[in-house]
Order: C-alpha cells, then sequence, then structure tokens
C-alpha cells in the first residue's frame, strides 16, 4: 500500500490476553502483528500481558484521576497513551475473556479513551466469538470504539504447529478488514482527541 506523504504511520498494539503456560494466544498474536507490520498505514507493536506481569489493580485512586503510585502502572500507561489502536488477541474461558485482559484495561481510563479496538478471537466451537462480544461492552464502557470486523478462529489448537499459527484464507481476509476498519477509524479518532476535526 503507498503512503501519502504527509501521512505518518499510526500506532498499532496488539495485546496478548492468554497468559498460561502453554498457551496458543502468542502465536495467533504473532501472525496478527506480523500482518499489521507488513501494512503502511500502521507501526506495529506487540504487548504480552504475560511480560507485562501487572499485579492485580493495586492503585489506591480511580484511574481517570491518572494519580498513580506504581512503576507498572505509569509504564503501561506510557504504552496504552502512544498507541492509536488496539487489537486484543483473546481466548475463551468460560464463555468470556481471561481476567488478565480485564484487569489491564481496568488498571488505566483517559490512556484508552477515542481509540478503536478490535478482537481476534479464538476457542473451540465458539471461535471465542463470546469473548470478543463481552470485551466490547467493557472497551465502550472504556470510551473505546469496538470496531465491526472481528478474526474469529474456531478450533484453535488444530491450526498451530511448531508454536505457529497457520491461518486459512479466511482469517487472512478477516485481519484485512479489521486492518482496513482500524485504519478509517483510528485517523478519525486521532482528530477527535487532538480536536482538529
Ligand atoms: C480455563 C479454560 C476455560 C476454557 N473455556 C473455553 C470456552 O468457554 N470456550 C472455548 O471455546 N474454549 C474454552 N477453553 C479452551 C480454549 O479455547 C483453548 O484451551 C485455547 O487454547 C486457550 O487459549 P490459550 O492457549 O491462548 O490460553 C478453555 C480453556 C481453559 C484453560
Amino acid at each position: 500500500m503507498t503512503l501519502q506523504p504527509s501521512v505518518a504511520p499510526m500506532t498499532l498494539t496488539t495485546v496478548v490476553a492468554s497468559t498460561r503456560p502453554g498457551r496458543v494466544g502468542r502465536s495467533v498474536a504473532d501472525w496478527f502483528a506480523l500482518r499489521a507490520s507488513e501494512d503502511d498505514r500502521f507501526e506495529s507493536h506487540t504487548v504480552d500481558l504475560y511480560e507485562l506481569a501487572l499485579p492485580f489493580f493495586d492503585e489506591p485512586h480511580p484511574p481517570a484521576l491518572r494519580q498513580y503510585t506504581k512503576s507498572h502502572t505509569r509504564a503501561w500507561s506510557r504504552i496504552v497513551d502512544a498507541s492509536d489502536a488496539f487489537v486484543f488477541v483473546t481466548p475463551e474461558y468460560n464463555g468470556c475473556f481471561p481476567a488478565p485482559l480485564k484487569n489491564a484495561w481496568d488498571y488505566l481510563a483517559v490512556e484508552w479513551q477515542h481509540k478503536p479496538a478490535a478482537f481476534v478471537s479464538y476457542g473451540g466451537v465458539s471461535a471465542g466469538t463470546r469473548a470478543a462480544q463481552m470485551g466490547k461492552q467493557v472497551v465502550a464502557n472504556l470510551r473505546m470504539l469496538p470496531i465491526g470486523p472481528t478474526v474469529s478462529i474456531p478450533f484453535v489448537n488444530g491450526l498451530v504447529e511448531g508454536g505457529d499459527f497457520r491461518p486459512g484464507k479466511i482469517h487472512e481476509a478477516a485481519a484485512e478488514q479489521v486492518l482496513d476498519e482500524l485504519a478509517r477509524t483510528a485517523r478519525v479518532m486521532g482528530r477527535l482527541r487532538r480536536g482538529t476535526y
């Protein structure tokens, strides 16, 4: 894709929600982040919640006040602040997204606002769609824009070989739709945040 000379790439952060040993989530996220890195509209970053290792929410003040007392909160705040759009790569645990993802969302408030959020979900027959739907409610509450297109991956364990996610054509096409919608909305929402619309 050709970039307009005056249009800088936007920062797209792919968040790995699964933190368990033996997870497939990192493989799925690496695939998506690689796709994003090949797209001139974005600068692609990955945040792995296992590596970020946030404790259970331990700030004394409501996040909206931004009166952070912990270095891990300030570090997480800087990452989210610097991002223009997010892709949450989430498994489905008992019909929902995993607890570390909710914890990571709860830590911050203003940093999430007026930014688009997409979901890449996976699981068994349900393809993680219930996790994505529940996640959309939470991100909307944080004043993010949950976009319509998603990547939904059923029976994910059969698609990971040697630690690599092997996408089908349907997953590649869905990823393209997600990136297109994120590019459109992130550009406009950046102007909204800066008051330049
Ligand atoms: C605690 C737990 C609950 C699960 N619940 C669901 C579920 O509700 N729906 C589903 O499709 N798969 C469920 N699974 C299967 C997961 O989709 C599968 O294990 C997947 O690999 C988990 O992602 P991860 O490997 O990245 O952690 C569950 C797995 C675990 C460990």
